[in-house]
């Protein structure tokens, strides 16, 4: 709470001898009162404003609501067709029971929908939730609110679906551009046919569906789970509604959910610490959000590549087109339904994104089993799927029309059973012919390139042959497949024949070296150890699933080289080295002011929390630490090296493994002494490091950091941590807070660290409060830090294949 750093009989006295204008500033108008063009309603809080505005550079006015702390971001417009020629405009609460805008001739210009029966004593009063509302003084009833006329944003608290008694329908719909609040082409808008979902529209064309509502998550969208500490998602169907809305946990956090004019729906949370919106959300992500993107009775994968294939069962409706990459014919059944009690059966299609449920039919009271059946006996059933995952009695929902837009999706609870004839089931889809379309974007050919080595690896694997043949091998097939990789010469040339001066740093597996393309862009070159089978195998690792991020705060991949025994990644180049240059050299140190501290602590968590929730993959790096964050010209911290990350599903809450490996004093008790690892072991590193990045020392052999600061934290003098070289006086409270987020993080158990999503709000609201951190566990208690060979980095585990077969397994 900075704002209650002044005592109150301070404040009172200042607001009795200044002229505030928060002395004025009103939140209603009642009856025969008007605000004109200039003047504005704020909400009792200040959290919203009602006023007049223009866009771009035209002179047009419109009125509307807009956040207090970003002025910028209108959320309702009143008139938004209807905009005002001048700045004469005046809104005026009517004595008859309404209200309106008035121009400069004093004609209404705009006026408000679904009054049906006003009262002559009225009051226009803008809420802190956001919401304008009208109230009928007599009888104290809201006869009118802006909630249910939104236009392109939904804040907490609104709803959008259909009032089902009245047929009134609450939607969004965008600007017509960023600086054009016209209504636009595209509506986000619940569909209440079958299994309701949520719609966005193209003018008449379906864009993007959100998947019908599964009890727990729209099932296009299961990333909302990860939001579930931060958000509340309520949906409601019943006799008389169908809508969708979502709450704040925090009442301090400000958040938003917008249409934007690209038809793309955002979900943004203000950080007040860098005064800015910060996007946790958005959709429709990539191709296969695309509606119906491969067609009818198919599945669209969005492993790195777009791939279309058939249901099992089904084969390309039109071969050539198929093979033309036109997809949008789909599939059809090889061997058609026998209809008869004996006859079908199902296949489960787990974790996907249950198609188009407008035709299907829904009843909530039936089992699984039941389900099961009904479907089977009636022969215009296609599919079947349960209608609440929450439930143990779990409901049914039955296709009868084409299976439309099944997407495959990461950490996807929901399973279609889709009928076929029974001797479909039997076979192995391995031996079936699968057609697939790859749809290869430009990023994604580096991906192809690198994926043909790894087959080629692979094969080398198996069938022993000679190994410079296949090396021969490797090196033709990225000369024949034409695609953008580096060659050996360019990067020979580029880092001046791997000069020791050009050496830049030690990464896991290899060495690092600076280089510049003879167009001037500086890259890092990371040379991997070239005899080493593990070595590719974590090459390929890193090249998959580096290649796929996209973020801010990880290090950008640029391209790959393999030539003989040779493999090189190579990325954008870092100014600023790595985090522990900084961190642990008592000269630089000293640079590194708290803001920076401050801000690079919070790019971290935006790159973690990026790679275990908000990527198309949930990825767990395992070895987070202050070597691994390069910064920027601008100090802007990037996660790099992917060596050992590893891949999880949705439901695949731990993974055990055997061998343990990553980074003494940043790895986490249940992974050293179980084999135990979870997004919550990144937590831990995280915690380690924000702690080593406030205190400058190592968590490190006698140096536990971790205990040092619990003793510290108990005795109530946590601020003793920090770093002397830099002046902790200004900020006191936010690193306080911030050492206090590090101690939570680092909590023996997995389930007392909070989940990043948690982490990044903790550090970046100065509202929420934080929970009391438990004694951490120490190594103290348990005889010392654990022996080296626990740590070898030669017993590296092999890469989880899951984005590399997947395909086979659906
Ligand atoms: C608006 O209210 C002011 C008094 O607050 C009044 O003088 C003015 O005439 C009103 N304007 C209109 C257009 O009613
Ligand atoms: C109030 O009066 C205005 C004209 O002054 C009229 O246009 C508007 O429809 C009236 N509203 C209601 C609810 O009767
Ligand atoms: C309109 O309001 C009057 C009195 O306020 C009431 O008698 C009447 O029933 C209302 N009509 C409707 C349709 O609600
Ligand atoms: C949030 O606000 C509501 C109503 O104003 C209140 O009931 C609730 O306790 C508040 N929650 C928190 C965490 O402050
Ligand atoms: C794609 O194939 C469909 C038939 O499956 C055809 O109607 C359509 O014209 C084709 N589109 C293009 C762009 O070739
Ligand atoms: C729903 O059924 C109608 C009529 O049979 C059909 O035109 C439409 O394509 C179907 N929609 C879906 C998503 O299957
Ligand atoms: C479903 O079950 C609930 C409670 O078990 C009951 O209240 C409801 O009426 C049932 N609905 C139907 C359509 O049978
Ligand atoms: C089969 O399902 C369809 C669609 O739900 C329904 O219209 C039809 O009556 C069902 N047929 C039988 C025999 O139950």
């Amino acid at each position: 709470m900075k704002k209650g750093a002044l005592p109150k009989q301070f404040t009172i006295a200042l607001f009795l001898f200044t002229f505030s204008p928060i002395a004025f500033s009103v939140d209603s108008l009642c009856y025969g009162q008007n605000i004109s063009d200039g003047q504005k309603l704020t909400s009792s809080e200040g959290t919203f404003e009602l006023g007049f505005f223009s866009r771009g550079s035209s002179a047009i006015r419109f009125v509307g609501i807009w956040f207090g702390v970003s002025t910028d971001v209108v959320i309702w417009v009143a008139n938004r067709d209807q905009p005002l020629s001048s700045t004469f405009g005046t809104l005026i609460v009517d004595n008859n029971g309404s209200f309106a805008l008035y121009d400069a001739s004093e004609k209404i210009t705009w006026q408000p929908t679904g009054i049906k029966n006003g009262s002559y004593a009225t009051k226009l009063q803008l809420q802190d939730s956001g919401n304008l509302i009208l109230k009928d003084l007599s009888s104290n009833t809201v006869i009118w609110q802006s909630f249910d006329y939104p236009t392109n944003t939904l804040l907490p608290g609104m709803r959008v679906g259909k009032n089902l008694k009245i047929g009134f329908e609450t939607y969004l719909s965008s600007w017509k551009s960023g600086t054009d609040p016209s209504t636009g082409n595209y509506l986000y808008k619940m569909d209440t046919e079958g299994a309701p979902e949520i719609i966005t529209w193209d003018r008449d064309q379906i864009k993007y569906r959100s998947g019908m509502w599964n009890g727990l998550y729209f099932s296009g969208q299961p990333s909302m789970v990860t939001y579930n500490d931060m958000f509340t998602f309520l949906f409601v169907w019943d006799q008389s509604e169908v809508s969708y809305r979502y709450e704040v946990k925090e009442n301090n956090t400000l958040s938003r959910l917008v249409m934007n004019e690209d038809g793309v729906m955002q979900r943004l949370v203000w950080v007040e610490t860098h005064q800015t919106w910060s996007e946790f959300w958005l959709a429709p992500q990539g191709e296969c959000d695309n509606y119906a993107k491969c067609g009818p009775f198919s599945l669209c994968q969005p492993d790195g590549m777009t791939t279309c294939s058939c249901l099992r069962g089904f084969e390309p409706a039109a071969f050539t087109e198929w093979h033309m990459r036109n997809t949008s014919g789909g599939c059809q059944r090889k061997i058609p339904l026998g209809c008869t009690a004996n006859s079908d059966g199902f296949y489960p299609l787990k974790g996907v994104k249950l198609p188009d449920s407008h035709n299907a039919t829904v009843n909530a009271n039936i089992s699984a089993k039941e389900c099961r059946v009904r479907c089977l006996m009636n022969c215009s059933c296609l599919a079947y799927s349960s209608s609440d995952i929450t439930r143990r009695v779990s409901g049914c929902v039955m296709w009868n029309t084409a299976l439309v837009d099944i997407k495959y999706l990461n950490g996807g609870l929901d399973i279609l059973q889709v009928k076929v004839f029974k001797s479909e089931l039997g076979a192995s889809s391995k031996k079936q012919l699968m057609i697939i379309v790859k749809t290869i974007s430009s990023v994604v050919s580096v991906l192809l390139l690198c994926f043909i080595g790894y087959l080629l690896w692979r094969k080398k694997r198996y069938s022993k042959q000679d190994s410079t043949k296949n090396s021969l091998a490797q090196n033709d097939s990225i000369k024949d497949a034409e695609l953008p990789a580096f060659d050996m010469d360019t990067i020979l040339q580029a880092t001046d024949n791997f000069s020791i001066t050009n050496i830049v740093g030690q990464g896991g597996f290899g060495i690092v070296y600076k280089g510049k393309l003879p167009c001037g862009q500086e890259i890092a070159v990371k040379r991997l150890s070239g005899n080493s089978s593990q070595g590719l195998n974590e090459f390929m690792n890193e090249v998959m699933l580096v290649v796929k991020l996209q973020h801010r705060n990880l290090v950008r991949l640029l391209g790959c080289c393999i030539q003989n025994n040779e493999r090189m990644l190579i990325y954008e180049f870092l100014t600023n080295k790595s985090l522990d240059f900084f961190i642990f050299d008592a000269e630089k140190r000293t640079t590194l002011s708290w803001r920076t501290r401050l801000e690079i602590v919070i790019g971290i968590a935006r790159g973690l929390l990026y790679l275990h929730h908000d990527s198309r993959f949930n990825i767990i790096h395992r070895d987070l630490k202050a070597a691994n964050v390069l910064l920027d010209e601008y100090m802007n911290p990037k996660i790099s090296d992917f060596g050992i990350a590893r891949l999880f599903k949705g439901d695949q809450v731990v993974i055990s493994t055997e061998t343990v490996i990553g980074t003494r004093g940043y790895m986490s008790p249940e992974y050293i002494t179980e084999g135990k690892f979870s997004v919550k072991s990144d937590v831990y590193s995280f915690g380690v490091l924000l702690l080593e990045i406030m205190s400058g020392k190592r968590n490190q052999g006698n140096q536990n950091l971790v205990t040092d600061a619990w003793k510290l934290w108990e005795e109530q003098s946590i601020l003793k941590l920090l770093d002397k070289a830099a002046d902790s006086t200004v900020f006191a409270t936010e690193l306080s807070r911030c050492v206090h987020v590090g101690l939570l993080c680092v909590q023996g158990s997995p389930d007392d660290r909070p989940s990043m999503s948690s982490v990044f709000m903790m550090l970046s609201s100065d509202n929420l409060v934080l929970p009391a951190p438990k004694k951490p566990f120490t190594w103290r208690s348990i005889g010392g830090f654990p022996p080296e060979h626990h740590l070898c980095e030669s017993d590296i585990i092999s890469v989880d294949q899951l984005t590399i077969t997947g395909i086979e397994d659906r």
